[in-house]
């Protein structure tokens, strides 16, 4: 008889940005004459970087010929991509890294939600709270973290690590020792950006510890603090410690694309078992490799023209991370992130709830954001807005809240 993965009834709701398609998809039936700005989800607006267009073309045209057609690709990655990618995100900020340290992938939300499957099923993870839903969601589907409290919003298995206005949005090392700890800095969602020196200390805490950290650096490329590390391998020792996530989704507009790529280091051993190898194992068996033309389309990123059209882009969506947080701050609103971040974390007004605000401003100014309670209890009282609109549709959205007033 076949039974279902219990622990799949454990997670609460449904998935965070699917509940906010549906809520706002019901809206928008019900007011079809209302023009609705969507500032939720961290989606691009801005289309292909033309450099990655014209690598995409050539690629096509490629798979059209006998003897340039490509079938399954190397599971791991192209060497292409992968030598771009160690040439141009490490090299070039004095980290080095070999090409088979680096995984690609199809996406860096699929690599946050699988890297779990490589520990043991009795480990204990720590969590940012507010925190990106998939780090969470993919452990209790695999069973990791015990029984869901639905009055405080936590699973009896997880240390969760507050980020609020007490601490700058910067977590503390936590008083339990976890095994394995996510970061995402900057981070999402509260946009909070870590120096040097304090991920050091997480660094030197997982080696102490002999925890693993998996870094989710999506947004690095929106960093513009010098004193602010656009990887963790900037650290002194993380090899020996730290799993990397990047994504091509943020910075060069792969959303729906799909590319990214995980890091891990050859250092990287648990129990004398190199993590890469498990990790490499686990392609193998479950992933055929990202798309030939994709990875193609990667490498353009990495060309002059291709580095160039990106900080363009990124340049375009900080513009609108400006708009916001300088408009809102006008208003009175009590706003943090967007410096290093496409993401801007506002206190809701008059002790509104982040689901009760994101009902008031969608109502009221027909503008979507993401409720920060969506993330976790310590996001309850914020809310999210991304700078990924376009920017006329970031001025209005602006302009909208400010009528509202705080
Ligand atoms: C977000 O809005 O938090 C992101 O778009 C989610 C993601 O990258 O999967």
């Amino acid at each position: 008889m076949a039974r279902v993965n219990e622990n799949f009834l454990k997670l609460p709701g449904s998935y965070l940005f699917s509940t906010i398609g549906k809520k706002v998809k019901e809206y928008q039936k019900a007011n079809p004459d209302k023009k609705v700005i969507r500032l939720g989800i961290g989606d691009v607006t801005l289309p292909l970087p033309e450099a990655v267009v014209k690598a995409l073309h050539t690629a096509a045209d490629e798979m059209a010929v006998k003897e340039t057609f490509r079938g399954y690709a190397p599971d791991l990655g192209y060497e292409f991509l992968r030598s771009a990618v160690v040439e141009h995100d490490f090299k070039s900020r004095g980290v080095e890294l070999s090409i088979d340290e680096v995984f690609i992938s199809d996406g860096a939300k699929s690599d946050s939600a699988n890297i779990q499957e490589i520990f043991a099923a009795d480990s204990r993870i720590a969590v940012c709270d507010p925190v990106y839903p998939v780090y969470v969601d993919s452990n209790v589907m695999a069973g990791r973290t015990g029984s869901y409290d639905a009055k405080t919003g936590r699973f009896s298995n997880v240390i969760y690590m507050p980020c609020t206005a007490e601490n700058n949005f910067v977590p503390e090392l936590p008083g339990e020792t976890p095994d394995i700890i996510y970061l995402c800095f900057p981070n999402n969602p509260t946009g909070a950006a870590l120096k040097k020196d304090e991920l050091q200390k997480w660094v030197d805490y997982a080696n102490e510890k002999k925890a693993v950290i998996i870094f989710d650096a999506a947004y690095e490329a929106y960093i513009t603090q010098s004193d602010v590390p656009h990887s963790i391998y900037e650290c002194e020792g993380a090899k020996t410690c730290a799993v990397e996530l990047r994504s091509f989704s943020k910075n060069a507009g792969f959303t729906g694309t799909r590319l990214a790529y995980t890091v891990v280091p050859k250092e990287l051993t648990v129990d004398g078992v190199a993590l890469g190898a498990l990790w490499a194992r686990r392609h193998g068996t479950k992933f055929n490799g990202a798309p030939y033309m994709i990875q193609r389309a990667g490498e353009a990123v990495y060309s002059e023209e291709g580095k160039k059209q990106v900080a363009e882009m990124v340049g375009y969506y900080m513009r609108n991370a400006k708009v916001i947080l300088d408009g809102l701050k006008t208003a009175g609103y009590t706003v943090s992130g967007g410096v290093d971040s496409p993401y801007i974390w506002l206190k809701t007004p008059n002790g509104m709830g982040s689901w009760e605000f994101f009902d008031y401003l969608l109502e009221n100014a027909d503008v979507v954001g993401t409720p920060g309670a969506g993330f976790g209890p310590s996001g309850e009282g914020y809310f999210r807005l991304t700078a990924f609109g376009s920017y006329e549709n970031t001025l209005e959205a602006v302009l909208r809240i400010k009528k509202l007033g705080s």
